[in-house]
Parts: structure tokens; sequence; C-alpha cells
């Protein structure tokens, strides 16, 4: 009620100001006068109209007319990531999921010159094919290689391929930056190709990862089956608001303080319902280029969030090292500092006792 009230106000205290000018301008001087200043205001007028049509209009957000339009692609910005994009797969002739579905699947974002990463994996716990009866697979996905010797990466990637077919690509650009991109082509091929599964985990490169354990926690019957993700729960994650930390949000892309819950990206795992969900969430939340944060994003957009895992000694991240019989037998997943530190570590675990 009272907001017309105040424009009303406004404007008539607009035009008896206006009045007042004009009056003292006739009476101080001729008419000509008056005459020429509203010919000079008309012609600033039209000048800036000519000079700046869509003023007032937003203009910088309204796309530029065809023939002047920059590349399709537009620059998200520090803060966000070219998603969705209309990527496709141009690497996507694994069996897994076409010709024998899996229980659990082990996703491994890698960067593609990452080879000694992956043939380590292929070595230690990608291996392990049949855990607890249960089968289980592991994949690699990346972008595109880039830099001066993009070509030669790219064919040294479909010679690997052609020997383990466990790749796959998509034709965004692979780099830190665009992690959130990968990770919601893994869930888009996921839902396009691999529904039939129980669960997934996606899991970095240079993790140790305990597959036993892992499938015996999924085979738990207090384990979910739907609605689940797991990992180490971060339930209260400030957004930081330094701008020279590596995850500075400032408040205008992120107004709240903190995050919603989300497992550390280093290892999670979900449920084979939850790809989806989180794609149909997509379109509602901006895609921030915190993978992990922004999966709890999309989560709490269906009112979901993520559990803990029952033990604190299943997910280690940045712990001491070196890690005891006693904590190899209990993990899960755990972060390493280097190739052969996981590799022992792997060897350790399978035998390990507390
Ligand atoms: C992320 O991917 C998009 C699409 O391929 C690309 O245009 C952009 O340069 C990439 N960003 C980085 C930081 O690599």
């Amino acid at each position: 009620m009272s907001a017309p009230q105040d424009g009303h106000r406004r404007t008539g205290a607009g035009s008896q100001r206006r009045g007042n000018t004009l009056t003292v301008l006739m009476e101080s001087s001729s008419r000509h006068f008056a005459h020429i200043f509203i010919c000079m205001v008309g012609a600033v007028t039209i000048l800036l109209v000519y000079l700046y049509p869509d003023w007032g209009f937003e203009s910088r957000h309204t796309p530029a007319p065809a023939s002047l339009a920059a590349p399709a692609w537009k620059d998200p910005g520090p803060y966000y990531v070219a998603y969705p994009g209309n990527y496709k797969f141009i690497m996507d002739d694994t069996p897994t999921c076409k010709t024998r579905t899996p229980f659990l699947l082990l996703v491994v974002p890698v960067a593609p010159g990452g080879v000694a990463a992956r043939d380590t994996i292929r070595r230690t716990w990608g291996s392990e094919k049949l855990v607890l009866g249960q089968r289980v697979e592991t994949l690699f996905i990346l972008g595109l290689p880039s830099g001066a010797d993009a070509k030669q990466q790219q064919e040294k990637l479909q010679l690997e391929n052609l020997q383990h077919q466990d790749l796959i690509q998509s034709n965004f650009k692979d780099g830190y930056h665009n992690l959130t991109i990968k990770t919601m082509m893994t869930l888009e091929w996921l839902v396009a190709r691999c529904d039939k599964l129980s669960y997934v985990m996606k899991i970095d490169a240079d993790m140790l990862l305990h597959v036993q354990n892992l499938v015996k926690l999924l085979l738990d019957p207090s384990t979910a089956k739907q609605n689940y993700m797991t990992g180490l729960v971060w339930w209260h994650s400030p957004v930081l608001r330094n701008p020279f930390n590596k995850f500075y949000m400032p408040r205008y892309v992120i107004a709240e303080p903190e995050y919603p819950p989300y497992p550390l990206g280093m290892a999670y795992v979900m449920s084979l319902d939850l790809p989806a969900k989180i794609l149909a969430a997509a379109p509602h939340i901006k895609p921030i280029f915190i993978e992990d944060a922004y999966l709890g994003m999309c989560l709490k957009h269906h009112g979901l969030s993520p559990t803990n895992a029952p033990e604190n000694t299943m997910f280690m991240v940045d712990h001491r090292h070196p890690l005891s019989d006693c904590s190899l037998s209990r993990v899960i997943a755990a972060t390493t500092t280097s190739i052969p530190q996981m590799t022992s570590y792997w060897e350790r675990s399978r035998g390990a006792k507390c």
C-alpha cells in the first residue's frame, strides 16, 4: 500500500521542480534562450540513444547480432565451469555395462598424460575384479589433451584404450579447473550407459583403495540401497572468502556462509539412483568449479544429504605416514603421497590385520 503513494509523491515533486526551472529561465531571459536549451537537450538525447541503443536494457547480457557474434562458447568466468556444454563422448568402447554389469564401478578421473597413475591402478586395486563374490570394474575418465603435443597425446590414448578398453573420454578440455565438468560427464555416462549398477565410486588416481572393505560396507544390510552417498563428509564446510585461497568464492556467487554437506572429492561412493537425480538438479544450480561442494548443492536441491561412513577409520585424508597395518586393515580409501607408496600400501593392505 505505501509503495504506490510514495511513488506518486516523488513524481509530483519532480514535475514541480522542472516547472520552477522553466519559469525562471523564461523570466530572466527571452523565449529564444529556452528554445535553444530545449533543442540542445533534444540533440544530446538523440545522440545518446544513437550511441547506446539499448541503454537500460542490460545490453551487456543481450547476445550480439549474428554477424558480430563471438564464438558460441561463452566464458563462464573464474568461479563457474562451462557446463552443460553439448559435450560428447569421443572414446567410449568399454565393454563395462555393455556386455557385463558389475555390482560396483570405480571411476577414476585422470589427466590425459597420467598413464603412470593408470598403469599403477591397473596393477593394484584396479585389478581386483571379483570381490566377496561381487563383480567390480575400474574405468578412467578424461577430457581432451591440450598443448603443443595434443595430437600425439591423443594417439597414445587411443593405443592405450585399444589395449585396456577402460578409457572414457569426452570432448571438453581437460584441466584441474574443469573437474566439475568431468564429474558431471561421468554422471551423464552412467545414466546413459550404466543404470543397472548398484554403486559407483569416484576415486582420485593417487588414492589407496581397499576394495574388499568397500564391498563389505556396500553389502552390509544397514547400508542404504538408494539416496546413498558416503565418504569423508564435511558437514559445515565454510565458503572461503580469502581471495588468495585456491577455493575462494565471492559472496555474489555463493551468499551462504557454508556449503551444504558433501563428501570430500578424493573418494566418494553413491547408489545408482543418484546420478540421474543430481543431473536433474543441475539446471537449477549454476556449476561452481568446486566439484564436491557442487554435488552437495545438487543433493540439497532434492532435500538429500550424504551419510557418514560407519567408522571414521574408513576414509582418511592427509593423515600421518606411514600407515600402520592396523590402519590399512580398516581403511576404505586413503590419500597417499606417491605411486610407490600407494603400491606398497595396497600390497600390505591385502593381508593386514589389526
Ligand atoms: C574447460 O573446458 C571448456 C570446454 O572444453 C574449455 O573451453 C575451457 O578452456 C576449459 N577450461 C580450462 C581451465 O581448461
